[in-house]
């Protein structure tokens, strides 16, 4: 995946944005990332995906 990816195409959200916020602010679960960057917040068919960047960058 290249870090400039689309993950929430609902609310324009990137994959270097997500990494981001999890990195800051210690975020753990895809609701803390729908609060910090609304990924997932819309049709929520992204939240697999914002699930998987959530366990790699938290070394799951
Ligand atoms: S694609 Fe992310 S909420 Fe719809």
């Amino acid at each position: 995946m290249s870090t400039d990816e689309i993950i929430c195409n609902c609310m324009e959200v990137y994959k270097s944005e997500i990494v981001e916020a999890i990195k800051s602010k210690g975020l753990k679960t895809v609701e803390e990332v729908g609060e910090a960057t609304d990924a997932g917040t819309g049709c929520g068919g992204c939240q697999d995906d914002i699930q998987e960047i959530l366990d790699q960058v938290n070394g799951k």
